[in-house]
């Protein structure tokens, strides 16, 4: 006969609290913080797992050749939930932080060369998101991700860490899903496939970008009036490096020639989701939208309270993981996934300066 299902068996927590002795067979010989320490480290971990569940599901979603619109609440549903852990592990740190330096003094010396660095479901969080990996900051001389192969080689729990960011590395990242949904876009009620797309893109863009023009001489005399007529040559030059910049970017000339048409498509869809947001049709993609700069936000935020947590527990010294400590953590600030979505905001104008929407049935708008 079955045993009845109880709280313990269910959670297995005959096991899983039996796992924090380190790497002694017992707690016993375990100082009171280094108990502490573990904890929160674990917790940490077993967030990240659901993180990463969450992530592979939402990327799933977003995969498919076509999204219903019924879909994207779904993947909104599952980033929501990485938002909000990832949310809640910022402000796990303060926990962290009742380990006072002295305490971490006592038994720091033990985890020589362990380091966060080696977690490897970070590791996986950022390539399943689809960091570059031309952005990782180099640990020392070496690459971040040989540095936990050279590390794993010796163990099974090593290997098995390597193997899962091979693993991560060969699946379709967030980025790329996404990517391929918003290339598909209407934008101005035209589709990729339309005989005349491209020029109804380049249109678009080329009309946002007079509007934008006009937005920008009216707010520059406004600056000009406020600020002083002396003002107005170096305003003038901060003005015309956001123009520039815009159509650059909209453009896409930054991008090499052959992937030039799916980028600029790419980003003009990103502004036409985020200008006509309001359209039935495009109020679950701008959600979509806001919530994976959240999530980045989240995650940015993350590097930088645990910057800060590091340094007030053990100042400028190297990490145990041997990189040169907070002057490392401090770089990786510097990691975005979302680029566009985040460079889109600078280009973003008022609703009442918009050009005007083409189609507007096609976005379920009766009016
Ligand atoms: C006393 C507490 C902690 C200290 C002093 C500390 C210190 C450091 C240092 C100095 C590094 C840079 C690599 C190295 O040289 O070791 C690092 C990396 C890292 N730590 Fe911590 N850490 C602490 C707690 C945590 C916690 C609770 C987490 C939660 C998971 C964590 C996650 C990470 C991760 C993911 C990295 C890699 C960062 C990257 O390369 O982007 N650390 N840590």
């Amino acid at each position: 006969m079955a045993s009845t299902p109880s709280y313990w068996d269910y959670l297995k927590l005959d096991q899983l609290l039996d796992l924090q002795s380190g790497l002694d067979e017992t707690e016993d010989g375990l100082l009171p913080d280094e108990l502490h320490f573990i904890i929160v480290h674990q917790v940490y971990e077993l967030w990240f797992k659901l993180v990463i569940r969450s992530i592979r599901l939402a990327r799933d979603e977003l995969a498919k050749p076509t999204v219903a619109e019924e879909v994207i609440p779904r993947v909104a549903h599952h980033l929501r939930r990485v938002s909000r852990i990832l949310s809640l592990c910022v402000d796990q740190f303060d926990v962290m932080e009742t380990l006072t330096p002295q305490d971490f003094l006592a038994f720091r010396d033990k985890l020589v060369p362990s380091s966060g660095f080696q977690s490897f479901q970070m590791r996986e969080m950022e390539i399943l998101l689809g960091l570059d990996e031309s952005q990782r900051i180099l640990y020392g001389k070496v690459d971040p991700l040989e540095h936990i192969r050279e590390m794993g080689r010796e163990t099974n729990a090593g290997r098995l860490a390597w193997k899962r960011i091979v693993q991560a590395r060969s699946e379709l990242s967030v980025l790329e899903a996404l990517n391929e949904w918003l290339y598909r876009t209407p934008i101005q009620g035209s589709q990729p496939d339309d005989a005349n797309d491209e020029q109804v893109v380049t249109d678009f863009l080329e009309a946002y970008l007079d509007a934008a023009d006009k937005s920008h001489d009216a707010g520059l005399e406004r600056l000009v009036a406020a600020l002083g007529e002396e003002k107005r040559e170096t305003l003038q030059v901060r003005v015309d490096a956001t123009r520039t910049h815009a159509r650059r970017f909209l453009f896409a000339e930054d991008i090499d020639e052959g992937e030039r048409p799916r980028i600029r498509r790419i980003r003009a869809a990103v502004l036409f989701i985020e200008s006509y947001r309001e359209l039935p049709l495009l109020a679950w993609p701008r959600l979509l939208l806001d919530l994976i700069v959240q999530m980045e936000q989240q995650l940015l935020l993350f590097r930088n309270r645990h910057a800060r947590m590091v340094e007030r527990i053990i100042g400028r010294r190297p990490g145990t993981g041997g990189s040169e400590g907070v002057g490392y953590l401090d770089k990786t600030l510097s990691y975005r996934v979302f680029v566009d979505l985040w460079a889109i905001r600078t280009a973003l104008l008022p609703k009442s300066a918009l050009p005007p929407l083409e189609n507007p049935k096609l976005y379920g708008f009766a009016g």
